[in-house]
């Protein structure tokens, strides 16, 4: 019987986390519907007990959490322009699976549910850093689903007492990531592209800026918040970055020099729905979990080039 259920264990940072697991030698269940997953980021993980299905559809939470002792809740349809096309299946996929999948645990006598949060419930206020206390502003459907998922986790807490922990990730990044969509990460896409020689395309005047942060230091958060007393961390939500910041002109200068690209970047239009700044406060993650990254984001890039380097051919 598993002890972890892992979801959207076919997506980076699902899988990102089942490997971390499985490396402590502990008994982990993985689900994903596939619909942005890959079966390839299975390959490593095949002690991993795995099951497809679409937490949409209440079967399959009941299944998944059967037995499991403590869930990480990583299964989402990540991105904001995704959002903006199709803000149904955002809902679906992030706040629909996100219940199902809470009514599931909870009838299944689930101890504790760690919660993928993002950094896009706050929205683009001018308040850098951005910290706990603030007022949520979300300014995409992207953003409303991922904020919902989290009110659902503390009402969940707080109603029935399912020990819920939320981290709200600041732009992750790293080894798994999809390059392939135009929906992926700009880190993934701008890797992807300048490895291969061809031009990337800034949205905007490239000088926002994010608190990119290395998968690593996610995945290190996430199993802090998995372990810490409940006293602690029940029915809370933090920050899980790195407390800094850069632009994406200078990233992509870096990357220039770590994939010996030699070109300029294309401008075109800012995105809808795009923030212009973030950057987050980490010191209630420091406080409540211990928590200090332990990847900074040059070092973050330096490994994540290496990975595309390596793993894609084109
Ligand atoms: C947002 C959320 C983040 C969430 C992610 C999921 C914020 C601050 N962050 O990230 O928490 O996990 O969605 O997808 O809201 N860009 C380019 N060229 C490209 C691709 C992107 O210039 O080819 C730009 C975007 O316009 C944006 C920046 O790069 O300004 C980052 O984009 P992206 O990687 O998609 O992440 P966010 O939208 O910041």
């Amino acid at each position: 019987m598993a002890k972890y259920l892992v979801t959207g264990a076919a997506g980076f940072i699902g899988r990102s986390i089942a490997a971390a697991l499985l490396a402590r030698g502990e008994s982990v269940r993985g689900v994903d519907s596939l619909i942005t997953g890959k079966r390839s980021n299975l390959i490593g993980l095949e002690a991993m007990e795995f099951l497809e299905g679409d937490l949409a559809d209440p079967a399959v939470c009941v299944q998944a959490c059967h037995g499991v002792e403590i869930i990480f809740h990583e299964a989402a349809l990540a991105s904001v322009p995704r959002s903006v096309a199709d803000p149904i299946s955002t809902n679906r996929n992030c706040v629909t699976a996100t219940l199902n999948l809470l009514v599931a645990a909870r009838a299944a006598g689930v101890r504790r549910v760690v919660y993928a949060g993002s950094s896009s419930a706050y929205g683009d206020t001018p308040t850098l850093p951005k910290h706990e206390g603030m007022l949520p502003n979300p300014i995409s459907p992207y953003a409303v689903a991922k904020l919902a998922g989290e009110h659902y986790m503390q009402a969940f807490a707080r109603v029935y007492g399912l020990e819920t922990v939320v981290l709200r990730y600041f732009n992750v990044f790293g080894p798994y990531q999809d390059p392939t969509s135009h929906y992926s990460g700009v880190l993934a896409i701008f890797c992807r592209r300048m490895l291969a020689g061809d031009q990337p395309t800034i949205y905007g005047d490239g000088g926002q800026s994010r608190d990119f942060t290395y998968i690593d230091n996610v995945v290190h958060a996430n199993l802090l918040a998995a372990a810490a007393p409940a006293e602690m961390v029940a029915g809370r939500m933090m920050n899980a970055a790195t407390g800094s910041r850069i632009t994406l002109n200078d990233t992509f200068r870096i990357l220039c020099d770590l994939t010996g690209y030699q070109g300029q970047p294309a401008y075109a239009p800012p995105r809808a729905g795009d923030i212009r700044d973030s950057l987050a406060d980490i010191s209630r993650a420091r406080e409540l979990l211990g928590y200090t990254p332990l990847i900074d984001f040059r070092e973050g890039l330096r490994r994540t080039v290496e990975w595309y380097r390596t793993t894609q051919t084109a």
